[in-house]
């Protein structure tokens, strides 16, 4: 084979990819799939009328503003405002990308440099890792733990950062954190408190803040997303990354933002301009359109960034009482459409399966073939040398028609029946 044939090294070691192995093994019909972040239920109607509407306008099916097409950031601006409590520059200081993972990667690739440290939490959305790595520099992890919680209900806030270990972390090559709030696996939503103390270290050793905030509207009661951009001293140094996908339950429209200061947006917008340039127009114009019917209609519980929390909140409470049901010990998310048990307890004859897998790999293979269920691998979620702590676990998604969740409650269910 031509020595031209190999691959570039900033991808060595980076083929193997979660979303793609365990996607096509959930795409058998038969197959329930709690697999993916993929909602099954409807989008909102108006949602898909105004994508309809657009098709017909001739402009609007070409290209448009690189950084964002106008109406859209101008409707981001007006949405976020309110939570930022100042003026957003919708030119200057939002960013619209090829979903959230293109937020990630221009501000990785925009702000990131060889020879960089950068902080990751454990467990961690998979692709920020290999994002650092290709851009040259070294992520440097630390967990998430949880305290223990013998006899009660286990929740997502009783995993938290250890605050002198997060210290420990820092130094002059620290160039950024990477945080997660509402946090995907676990569904944690950070405290006040939990974020004053990543942002006293940010301050302290001048360190960037690049906070993925994708569930920001997803919060249960009891609980409040913050951003950390509006502490003090941190919108200067915090890039915050939005998601269509998950704010109007449309994962296939792809379109992210990224909201922060000129001094670091305008790098982004480099890489922008130097690689997809610009994104689809239609989908732009019929989102920015959606945003203004809910932006004026903050306050009422139709209001889709009230109602979907509502919705999802009974599938949550749904999902802690069929994995209870069964012996298990969910971690209830705060936040997010995901939920997290240890399913070693359902002592699944995995002797079959191939040993060169973490436990959750095994097991979701063993349960997408045996059990007609899927569901993701904590562990993908891991640094290698993180795995073992969390592979007795999966990831349910639950942002689910009911029918869906009715049919892998039967599986779990007949399961768990002893056989006669
Ligand atoms: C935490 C987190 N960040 C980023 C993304 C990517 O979002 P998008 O589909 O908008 O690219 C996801 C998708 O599941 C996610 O869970």
């Amino acid at each position: 084979m031509s020595l031209k044939f190999i691959n570039a090294k900033r991808i060595e070691g980076l083929d193997r990819n979660v979303w793609i192995e365990f996607t096509k093994l959930a795409a058998d019909p038969s197959v329930v799939n709690l697999g993916q972040g993929l909602p099954d239920i409807s989008p909102p109607s108006y949602v898909k009328e105004e994508l309809s509407k657009v098709a017909l306008i001739n402009s609007l099916n070409q290209y448009t503003r690189g950084f964002g097409h106008p109406p859209l950031v101008k409707a981001l601006s007006c949405l976020y405002e309110k939570f930022y409590q100042k003026e957003i520059n919708p030119n200057k200081e939002i960013l619209v990308t090829v979903g959230a993972y293109g937020s990630l990667f221009n501000a990785i690739q925009g702000l990131i440099d060889e020879g960089d440290e950068v902080i990751i939490t454990i467990p961690f959305y998979d692709c920020y890792e290999p994002m650092v790595r290709m851009a040259g520099a070294t992520p440097v992890f630390i967990p998430l733990r949880s305290k223990p919680v013998d006899g009660k209900k286990w929740s997502s806030s009783d995993w938290t950062l250890d605050p002198q270990e997060l210290e420990s972390k820092f130094n002059s090559k620290t160039k950024a954190i990477i945080l997660n709030t509402p946090h995907n696996p676990i569904g944690k939503v950070y405290t006040k408190e939990e974020l004053q103390v990543i942002a006293d270290l940010c301050i302290k050793y001048d360190t960037l803040c690049i906070s993925d905030e994708v569930y920001e509207w997803l919060v249960y009661t009891g609980n409040k997303h913050l951003k950390i951009a509006t502490f003090p001293g941190m919108w200067e140094r915090t890039v915050t990354i939005g998601s269509a996908g998950k704010t109007f339950s449309v994962t296939g429209w792809k379109l992210g933002w990224t909201i922060g200061p000129n001094h670091l947006i305008k790098h982004l917008q480099t890489v922008q301009q130097n690689t997809v340039y610009t994104c689809a127009t239609p989908l732009q114009e019929a989102l920015a359109q959606a945003l203004w019917i809910d932006i004026k209609r903050m306050d009422d519980p139709e209001c889709y960034f009230n109602s979907l929390p509502k919705e999802l909140e009974v599938k949550r409470d749904r999902m802690v009482r069929l994995l209870e049901s069964v012996g298990l010990k969910p971690i209830v998310p705060d936040g997010g459409y995901f939920i997290i048990a240890d399913v070693s307890l359902l002592d699944a004859d995995l002797s079959d399966m191939k040993n060169d897998e973490p436990y959750d790999y095994k097991f979701v293979k063993w349960m997408t073939k045996n059990k007609k269920l899927s569901a993701i691998p904590v562990s993908a979620f891991c640094n290698s040398e993180s795995k073992p702590q969390f592979e007795k676990f999966v990831r349910f998604c639950f942002i689910k028609k009911d029918s869906t969740l009715d049919a892998a409650e039967e599986i779990i269910k007949a399961w768990s029946k002893p056989k006669s």
